[in-house]
């Protein structure tokens, strides 16, 4: 509010520069003198002003543009060898792979090749193909075979040690500005939830061209919609409200990055919905091969995908990286290869690319299990050896250091990138009720389960605790998310197979673009 007025502070100021040859003398003065007055005033409190609210030219200051990189055609060609790798489980034969690794001499390139597992949750189950992308839906937690697919159902109900994170003090000498501080005192995960007509912020019938049939609730059976009309309203602070036209102008010239799995997909289509209001926008380009993002030739869908609003001159990215973690194949000629999960290594989409980035959100957590890790053939590493360790290979062990070490490389990362903003968006919660995702869990119900969250602390508590005392800052929607249980996508996944709810994703328009407000409200 105050920041729209002081705009509109300025307007007048320039206007009233032009008229006063028109106007009778005292009527100059008297608007000289008023002016005079407010620029006093202005100059007084600008400390506080500009603490609270920065305008925008302070927030493009702390954005400093990112210099253009040249893309190389050989990613192209990368991709293309990745794809070949990654999708098509016979052995390389049409590319020489050996050459590509030859002819990198760079890390960075060099781990564009790793052949990630295939995109998305469709592949990390050997009877799965990814000739069918609407399965994508539910095999993620499909393929949570056994009792490690529990992980992140445990950190929600852990008791979480106190912790200040959200305490100013926890902030302090961490050289962001001022602004920052105030906005950390802030805990946006502690609130309720409000009803608001207002919502959604676009129609689910709508956004199609960037919002996967699956996930469009409003394009299935489903016919309670209560869940859409829910805003989020922190305790002790004000979110600021988001429009697609805030958006862009706070984001000028920038770049916007989520890395993660399935989830943070979610949030990137939420994005993209709440920027466009769900209208169709043709002047959006889609810059994904400048970062590398182009669609193998047998793949399903490129790792990630990257459009460029021209109007403000911001990008807005999205890379598939469900360990968010380094994977290089073993055994680089072997299409069957398997590969080495570096657990503190930063995925080399992440080492490659951060010096483009303005704002960066990161994620992992529900692909750490058993099963899944078996079915994508990783296996894990620990400073460049295979892991012996028997308690780091401990499921929530290894996602705990993988976490850790994120976290840790993108703190010491920031630095030198003094406009580059870094969230860890804590976990997503799922809820399988009276069972779990292939012993009949339901998630079912058509309200909410609770309209508030009360404590302090995140429920994250791996999280929180791997932020604390870094730059980078937590993205804490997990207690927010968790009283939310009647918004996943539930029986009316597209290809529903009776008795197997998804109790992961969201509904969208839904609880993800509270997630983007949150963010919004924090860059
Ligand atoms: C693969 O590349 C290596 C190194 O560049 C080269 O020596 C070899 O002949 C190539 N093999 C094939 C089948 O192209
Ligand atoms: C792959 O999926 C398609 C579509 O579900 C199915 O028709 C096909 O048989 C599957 N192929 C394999 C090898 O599983
Ligand atoms: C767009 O923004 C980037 C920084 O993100 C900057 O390097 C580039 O010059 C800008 N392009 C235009 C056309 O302003
Ligand atoms: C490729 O790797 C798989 C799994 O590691 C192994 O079983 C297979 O023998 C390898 N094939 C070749 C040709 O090396
Ligand atoms: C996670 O890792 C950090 C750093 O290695 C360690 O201090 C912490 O105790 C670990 N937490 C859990 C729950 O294992």
């Amino acid at each position: 509010m105050m920041k729209g007025g002081g705009g509109v502070n300025l307007y007048e100021r320039s206007r009233a520069k032009n008229q006063p040859h028109h106007l009778p003398r005292f009527l100059f003065i008297t608007v000289v003198v008023a002016f005079s007055i407010v620029l006093i005033w202005y100059w007084e409190k600008a400390p506080l002003l500009t603490t609270l609210f920065p305008s925008h030219a302070q927030l493009l200051n702390l954005f400093p543009a990112a210099g253009d990189v040249k893309v190389k055609q050989v990613t192209t060609d990368l991709r293309e060898a990745q794809g070949v790798v990654n999708i098509s489980p016979p052995p390389l034969t049409s590319n020489n792979a050996s050459s590509y690794f030859d002819t990198r001499g760079n890390k960075g390139v060099l781990d564009l090749v790793s052949p990630a597992p295939p995109p998305f949750d469709i592949s990390t189950t050997a009877h799965e193909n990814t000739t069918d992308i609407v399965k994508e839906s539910v095999p993620s937690q499909v393929s949570e075979k056994n009792s490690d697919a529990k992980p992140p159902k445990q950190q929600i109900v852990e008791p979480v040690a106190p912790n200040k994170l959200n305490a100013p003090v926890e902030r302090e000498g961490d050289g962001v500005s001022m602004s920052n501080v105030e906005k950390q005192a802030c805990n946006y995960g502690k609130g309720r939830w409000v009803k608001d007509d207002s919502r959604p912020l676009y129609s689910g019938f709508g956004c199609k061209q960037w919002l996967s049939g699956m996930w469009a609730c409003r394009l299935t059976q489903r016919t309670d919609f209560g869940y859409e009309k829910l805003k989020w309203q922190p305790k002790d602070c004000k979110m600021d409200d988001f429009t697609g036209p805030n958006f862009l102008k706070r984001m000028q010239d920038k770049t916007l990055a989520f890395i993660g799995d399935s989830l943070g997909r979610q949030q990137f289509q939420s994005l993209m919905c709440m920027i466009t209001g769900g209208e169709e926008r043709h002047d959006v380009e889609d810059v994904g091969k400048k970062y590398g993002l182009v669609k193998a030739r047998r793949a399903v869908r490129p790792d990630g995908w990257a459009y460029r609003f021209p109007i403000t001159n911001t990008t807005i990215l999205y890379y598939w990286s469900a360990s968010l973690c380094e994977l290089d194949p073993i055994d680089p000629i072997n299409g069957t290869t398997y590969f080495a999960m570096h657990l503190d290594r930063p995925p080399a989409f992440l080492r490659r690319y951060i010096s483009r980035f303005n704002v960066l959100v990161l994620n992992t957590g529900h692909h750490w299990n058993r099963g899944k890790i078996n079915a994508n053939r990783w296996v894990m590493y620990v400073g460049g050896k295979r892991n012996t360790d028997k308690r780091i290979a401990e499921i929530n062990n290894a996602k705990n250091l993988t976490i850790h070490s994120i976290i840790k490389w993108v703190n010491g990362e920031l630095p030198k990138y003094p406009g580059l903003k870094a969230f860890y968006r804590s976990i997503s919660p799922r809820h399988f009720f009276n069972g779990d995702w292939n012993s009949g869990g339901t998630c079912d119900s058509t309200t909410p389960g609770s309209l508030e969250v009360l404590q302090d602390e995140s429920t994250d508590s791996v999280a929180s605790g791997a932020v604390k005392g870094t730059d980078v800052k937590l993205l804490d929607i997990t207690a927010l998310s968790q009283v939310r249980d009647e918004g996943h996508i539930s029986r009316y996944s597209i290809k529903a197979t009776p008795g197997v709810q998804d109790c992961l994703h969201w509904c969208l328009p839904g609880i993800p673009d509270t997630w983007n407000e949150l963010l919004f409200t924090q860059i």
